[in-house]
Parts: structure tokens; sequence; C-alpha cells
């Protein structure tokens, strides 16, 4: 008896736009003179690029056929109107206010919440979150459970937060000096990772005993949703829009980068339910981003939005989206790659520190096999390790983080079955002769978000 039945996309394909193919010769010199920094390459130089999801989703015939209905006027589009009943409609949140992506929200949303020597405690960082947090006078503080900085660790919920490290941090620094927690589903940085519903609800319940707010970065919300569905007791049956709306009635504010989930090339907002901070962000969106009704978004970016977050949460999209990760992730492991464990939902984690055990951590293990993999197959990647991690706001040491990934990231809707296939022999191909693989020099570091722009040189 067949127990279970393959996936296949729900939709079929109506457009298409050439790739290009280039040789090893061509791609070391690009590699070289991009510094080997993967951001710095021109997207002619990359054959599949997985780089990021974000903002990379091909949209549907509907969101297209939406952008014609662009109403562009500086105040009151209509498009602001359909944008804010979807998110009514699908997250719950009381008020919106639209920006141009997503730290546009937390630049706005840390600047109104966080007072100089706050804490911030998080599952888990992200890259532009923490440092909004941080030029807002904050200091943020992980979280997130110790199962989450393991690779090996097959915690189904690594985004969960440790409770007990929450309740002593608000004890030590009193919860006056704590204005939100922030929690993320899925935790990109931590390979993917989704929380559970019950530590959810476990910590709206201690948050609630101490009046701190929750946060939600809902940038991967349907994935977090799905993995629910799929792993957590009792919501089997429940459909993933029901689940987003439960994960988000659990929080009060939201920001979002609708490049990810909501499968656009651009936007995002802040969404919260308490009118005083509502009244504080539409004051200060108009500074930094644009009228309270466009945020910095064409009408047409806001219609598309609306119909992306409609699309985002069927069960159909969300179980080939994620099911196309899986896809490669199994492919990988049957290779004997070491990649993070359980499988993340938007991409594929390859374990730098096990894959290069020959170089150390200041050599940049990541940043050097994202370079390789390159070099072998046009397939592009992003380091995410010591050169994401940054350096500490006060001793200007390196941060070392425990994760030193190569992250194979999967755009919505773009790749086939049979890119995965490319990607993972080249991955396959890197390790079998990984031992030659070099470390990097850092000869360019800039001074926010470095990962970006920093260059580098290949060790002797
Ligand atoms: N939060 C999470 C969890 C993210 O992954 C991102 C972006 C943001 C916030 C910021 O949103 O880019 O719209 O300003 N992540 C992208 C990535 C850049 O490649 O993972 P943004």
């Amino acid at each position: 008896m067949q127990t279970s039945r393959s996936w296949a996309e729900p939709y079929k394909i109506k457009m298409v736009e050439p790739l290009f193919i280039t040789t090893r010769e061509e791609r070391e010199t690009y590699i070289k003179e991009a510094g080997y920094n993967t951001f710095l390459l021109r997207s002619r130089q990359v054959y599949i690029d997985l780089l990021t999801d974000s903002g990379t989703s091909a949209m549907s015939d509907r969101q297209w056929a939406a952008m014609m209905m662009g109403d562009e006027a500086y105040a009151g589009s209509e498009n602001f109107y359909h944008l804010e009943e979807a998110i009514h409609k699908y997250y719950g949140y009381k008020y919106l206010v639209p920006t141009h992506q997503g730290r546009g929200a937390e630049h706005i949303l840390s600047k109104i919440m966080i007072k100089d020597g706050d804490f911030v405690p998080g599952n888990m960082y992200f890259t532009t979150t923490r440092l909004h947090q941080e030029l807002a006078g904050g200091t943020f503080v992980d979280i997130i459970i110790k199962e989450a900085h393991d690779p090996e660790s097959t915690h189904l919920f690594k985004g969960d937060c440790d409770l007990q490290r929450l309740e002593d941090l608000i004890k030590e620094k009193g919860a006056d000096k704590i204005p939100y927690v922030s929690i993320a589903t899925t935790v990109n940085m931590a390979g993917g990772q989704p929380i559970s519903m019950a530590n959810l609800k476990a910590l709206r319940a201690l948050t609630a005993k101490y009046g701190i707010p929750i946060v939600h970065d809902m940038t991967r919300v349907a994935e977090n949703a799905y993995m629910i569905q799929q792993n957590e007791k009792g919501y089997q049956d429940k459909a993933v829009k029901q689940i987003v709306r439960e994960i988000c009635d659990l929080t009060d504010a939201a920001t979002m980068s609708a490049k990810k989930d909501a499968l656009v090339n651009i936007g995002g907002f802040l969404a919260v339910n308490d009118e005083e901070i509502f009244n504080q962000a539409r004051n200060m969106v108009v500074i930094y981003e644009g009228l309270h009704t466009y945020g910095g978004l064409a009408g047409r970016d806001m219609e598309a939005m609306a119909i992306g977050i409609s699309e985002s949460v069927s069960d159909d999209h969300i179980r080939a989206r994620v099911g196309q990760v899986l896809y490669l992730g199994k492919k990988l492991l049957n290779a004997g790659v070491p990649i993070v464990k359980p499988i993340g939902t938007h991409g594929v984690f390859i374990d730098a520190k096990k894959f290069l055990p020959h170089l150390t951590q200041e050599q940049f293990p990541a940043q050097s096999l994202a370079a390789e993999i390159y070099e072998d197959s046009g397939v592009r990647a992003m380091e995410r390790g010591i050169v994401s991690a940054g350096r500490d706001k006060i001793t200007g040491e390196n941060n070392h983080p425990e994760l030193e990934l190569v992250r194979l990231t999967i755009p919505r809707r773009v790749y086939t079955q049979a890119h995965m296939d490319v990607v993972a022999e080249s991955v396959q191909s890197v390790y079998n002769e990984r031992d030659k693989v070099k470390g990097l020099k850092m000869i360019y570091e800039p001074e926010y978000l470095r990962f970006f722009q920093a260059r580098f040189e290949k060790l002797g």
C-alpha cells in the first residue's frame, strides 16, 4: 500500500527567463573580482541563484494582473485599503503601516519602542533586526534554546525560546528595561527553524505576567505554520491559514519583509494592535519611508502584496514550497554532506565547520565554501557565519557564532527539481575535493552589515 505520494507544484509555467551559463575559468575571474563575496557578483555571472529567497519569488498571473490595477495616488491609494483588508483577514493585526521592506519596519519600531540601555531578547538574531535594535540604544540578548546552536540536533522546533533564560533576564534587568521580546517565525540564522505553538503560548503567558509585549518578525510565518501542522500534536487537521492566524493572535505587533513569504519582489510593513504605537509609527513613516498610505511602495506593489499574502497561506502552495527545500536537503544528506538538521523551510544550510575542518573560523570557512561552490558550477549561495555575525558592539572583537553556515536559499516558485539536482551535484563535487579548499583573508570591511560589501583574498 502506498503511504505517501509525491507533491508537485500547484501551478504551471507561463513565462520563462533564460539563465546564463559560464565556464569555470570565467567564474574564477568573476569571483576574484567580486572579492570572494557572492553579494558582489553580477547576476548575469550566476547560473542558479540561491543567494536569497528575498524578493526573488515568481509572482502569479493574478499578481501580475493586479499590478495593472495600481492606484498611484499619493494619498489614500485604493491598493492600501486592499492590503489593509488582507492583513486584517489573514494576520489579524489592527493597524497597518506599509514600508519599503522589512528593515524599514524594524527601523521605525525600534526607534519607537527601544530606549538607551534597554535589552531586547529574541529567538536568535537577524542581521538587520539586531542592528536596528542596537542603533536605537538596545542590546540584543539571545534566548533561543541551546539546540538551535547545534547543527546536529534534530529538535523539531529549534526556534523555541528558553523561557527560564528569559525569566532570569527579566529578574536581573527588570521588566521596565525590556521593551519587548522579539520572536521570528521561522528563525533564519538558525537554519530556517520553526518555533512551536506550545512554546509561543508559554512565552505569551510568561511575558503577560510581566507586562512585556511580543513583537513578531513574521517574514516566514506561513512556513513556520506549515511545520507546526506537520510536526506539532493537535495541528494536523488545521489549515496553514488558521495556524498563521493563531500565531499572530499570540503577539502584539509585527514587522514583515513581504519579499519572502508574501511572494512579492519588494514590500513590507509594520502592523500593531496598540493605537498609541500606531500613531507614532504613522507619523514616523512619513520621515523615513513615505506617506502612511504607501510607505515607500507603489500602489501596484501593495496590490501584488495583498494577493501574495492570500496565496502564501494556501496549503497546496506551502507544501510544494517547503517540499522543494526538503528535496534538496535530503539529496545532500544522502550524499553525506554535513547540513543543519532538521532541514529548514527556506533553504538548506551547509555546516561549513564540518565541511572544511582544516580551516579555523578566522579563515572564514563559510565565505570560502560559498565562493568555491560558485567556482564549481555558478550556483550562488550566501555566508551565514562569522562574517554575518559582525563585531561585538562594546569590545569591537569579531563575534564567533557557533553556526558557520552556507545557505542555499530557494526562491519561491522559480526553479525546478532538475535545478535542485544540479545544485546537489555541485555541492557533492566540492565536498569530494574539500581538502583543497583554501581559507580567505578579509581585506576590506565596511562598518555596518559587513557581509554585504566585505572583500576577501584567497590565502596562499
Ligand atoms: N527578518 C528576517 C527573518 C529576514 O530574513 C529578513 C531579510 C529581514 C527581517 C529584513 O527584511 O530584507 O525586507 O529588509 N532577509 C533576507 C535574507 C535579506 O536573505 O535572508 P528586508
